[in-house]
């Protein structure tokens, strides 16, 4: 099926009065015209405290997102009108889900809004209006990564995708993973783009939570994208089979430590295996990097194989975080879209302030695994808010998990048997920003 151009949509007639309301403009960016490309980027930067762009920085940052729908929030009273006061961009994405698949999803980032216009509820408008839109163009979950964990409960989405962040003293940890057979070779920073591009599709679809990713991203990560910082710091190494099959690569930046050059950082900006071989060779290629002592990880998932592989696992220290939020626009679409663990029926009440996922839903999986739902008026053995179905898609974590935080009601059977069925094989993990 054809994927949707979020482009193409009209802007939410609710959001663009409330706006007006406020003496401001919702507009789509217009992607021919360089000046407002231009404003957007420097406004996105403002918003997430970076390096305001040069002129080539942000129109490779305009044509890198071009894909996407730009929106910005005008205030023609202020002082320099053409630089937007808010930012959000959205398309429609692939999301991973349980049973090796991917469903279509409504992405969503670059929510800024400039902090002289702050807390008057332009967020607001703009986050509704974007999952109005999704709805409208019957897209069914929504999701996106997030810079705060305290900004997006309130619009119905929930944490579905948390991530750890790893600290590895390489000499206490030591290595038991062995020798893999195969080859490591360094990659031209320029080349790596296709290769991280080829490795990240290829294993995407098995982790849930996973979503297609941007030739900006990968530009970004082998430091070859504008205003990227001492690029040289930056190594790509990919690791062949012994068949000579790449299967998988490290993208990875040291540092010095000027007291001592046997007391190197490596931090893995994006470590990407295919096959649990590769994983394995790739680890044991950093952990036993000469003159590293130090080897650093950020989005990594929570059941990460590591551990397993160390000496001494207390050498490493692991950090959880929220990371990948989602939005259940449509039950029936969202919940047939996924594969599930165990056969059964279940009865699920959802309810949702903003009206999209509210009702009384019949759940009913096949022994194979399919789904079918539909509304109906039979009594719900199970209750939730929609953000507890969000927190429940990809299998992240256990109804009866959330029924003991308050977040779920019903008795013991129907809960640990809505557990089991949407428990995945993996935990769902997401390695990229979006
Ligand atoms: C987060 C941000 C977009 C909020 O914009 P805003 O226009 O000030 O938000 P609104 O006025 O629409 O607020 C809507 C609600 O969210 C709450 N809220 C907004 N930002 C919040 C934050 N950072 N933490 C907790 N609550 C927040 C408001 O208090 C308000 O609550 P209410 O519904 O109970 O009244 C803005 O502060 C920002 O740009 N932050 C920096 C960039 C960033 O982190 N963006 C998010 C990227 S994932």
């Amino acid at each position: 099926m054809a994927r949707t151009d979020a482009r193409t949509l009209p802007l939410d007639e609710i959001s663009t009065a409330a706006l007006a309301q406020r003496a401001l403009l919702y507009r789509l960016v217009d992607p021919a015209d360089p000046e407002a490309l231009r404003a957007y980027s420097t406004a996105e930067a403002r918003g997430f405290l970076g390096e305001e762009p040069t002129d080539d920085e942000a129109r490779e940052f305009g044509e890198s997102i071009g894909y996407r729908r730009r929106i910005g929030v005008y205030d023609e009273a202020g002082l320099d009108p053409q630089v937007p006061v808010a930012t959000v961009n959205s398309w429609v994405g692939e999301l991973s889900v349980p049973g090796d698949r991917v469903t279509p999803f409504w992405a969503i980032s670059g929510v800024t809004v400039s902090p002289a216009r702050r807390r008057r509820g332009i967020a607001r408008a703009m986050l509704e209006g974007e999952l109005r839109t999704a709805r409208d163009a019957g897209v069914a979950v929504a999701g996106l990564t997030v810079s705060e964990a305290t900004i997006y409960g309130r619009f119905g989405f929930a944490p579905a995708v948390e991530a750890t962040t790893w600290d590895i003293d390489t000499r206490r940890a030591g290595w038991r993973g062995g020798d893999v057979p195969g080859s490591f070779d360094y990659v031209r920073r320029e080349e790596a783009v296709a290769l991280l591009e080829d490795l990240h599709e290829r294993v995407r679809v098995t982790r849930p939570g996973d979503v297609d990713g941007w030739t900006g991203r990968w530009r970004q990560f082998a430091m070859i994208a504008g205003g990227s910082k001492e690029p040289g710091r930056t190594r790509v190494v990919r690791y062949a089979d012994a068949e000579g099959v790449v299967r998988g690569a490290v993208v990875y930046r040291l540092t010095e430590d000027p007291a001592d050059m046997a007391r190197h950082t490596l931090d893995i900006t994006y470590l990407v295996a295919d096959g649990d071989e590769a994983y394995r060779a790739l680890w044991g290629f950093v952990l036993r990097h000469d003159l590293v002592s130090r080897v650093r990880a950020s989005l990594r998932s929570v059941d990460e194989p590591l551990p397993w592989l160390l000496a001494d696992r207390r050498g490493a220290h692991v950090s959880v975080h929220d990371h990948e939020w989602l939005r259940i626009l449509d039950v029936p679409g969202a919940l047939a879209g996924r594969g599930y663990a165990a056969a059964g029926t279940h009865v699920i009440a959802v309810s949702d302030p903003l009206g999209f996922a509210e009702g009384t839903w019949m759940l009913e999986i096949g022994t194979d695994g399919e789904a079918r739902v539909t509304p109906t008026d039979a009594t719900p053995q199970v209750s939730m808010p929609v953000a507890s179905l969000a927190a429940l898609y990809l299998g992240g974590v256990h109804a009866a998990t959330l029924r003991s935080a308050g977040q779920l009601t019903g008795e013991d059977d129907a809960v640990r048997a809505l557990s089991r069925a949407f428990s995945g094989d993996t935990a769902p993990a997401l390695g990229i920003w979006y």
